[in-house]
């Protein structure tokens, strides 16, 4: 009897070292979130933290195309950079080209160096259906140069002066309406 309790507790010990063994070897490294894609989809329960994650992690915006014409590091003005580099996903690529304004989904990603060439900022517009109809729907998100949240949301300084070309879907970096 005894002689079996010992076989069943070695064989125990066993099977968890090989288990632990197994796991160095191959870590679960998958990231415990919540499944942001439908996250990103219901945008009144995400916030500038999940867009990020989207977007350095889930899809990577440097691997995104920049804006059509613009290179890195062109030339910018106040408030955002001396020099900037700004990427577009699929959705916003696509509404640039069609030229009828940017559909839901559309994210633009901005990066604010200074006259040095140092990123001093990111800033994001993401275009979210229903989020907030009277701004177009634009999400807004600043963040510093180590991706801390600075703002986001509804945000009033940005919704201010994109608003001045609400015409062309408080874009100003070149003309995504009326084609
Ligand atoms: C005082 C005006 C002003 C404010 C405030 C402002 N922007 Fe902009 N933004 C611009 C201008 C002008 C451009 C075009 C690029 C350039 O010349 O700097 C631009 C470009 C952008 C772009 C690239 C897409 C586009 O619209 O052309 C993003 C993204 C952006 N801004 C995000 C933001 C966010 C987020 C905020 C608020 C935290 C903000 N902006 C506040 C003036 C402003």
């Amino acid at each position: 009897m005894k002689r079996n309790v010992m076989i069943l507790l070695i064989a125990a010990l066993v099977i968890t070292m090989s288990a632990l063994a197994v796991y160095a070897v191959h870590p679960d490294t998958s990231p415990k979130v919540f499944p942001y894609e439908s996250v990103l989809k219901h945008i009144p329960w995400a916030a500038g933290g999940d867009v990020r994650y989207h977007i350095t992690i889930h899809k990577p915006y440097r691997e995104w195309a920049k804006w059509p014409g613009k290179g890195e590091l062109y030339k910018g003005t106040e408030p955002h950079g001396a020099l900037l580099t700004t990427y577009v996903n699929e959705t916003a690529l696509g509404s640039i080209t069609k030229g009828k304004g940017m559909e839901d989904g559309s994210i633009i990603v901005k990066e604010n160096y200074d006259t040095n060439k140092k990123l001093t900022a990111v800033t994001v517009m993401y275009k979210v259906k229903d989020y907030n109809p009277s701004g177009n729907d634009w999400f807004w998100a600043k963040y510093d140069d180590k991706f801390n949240i600075l703002d986001e949301g509804k945000v009033n300084a940005c919704i201010g002066c994109h608003g001045k070309v609400k015409d062309n879907d408080y874009i100003y970096t070149g003309k995504v309406t009326g084609k």
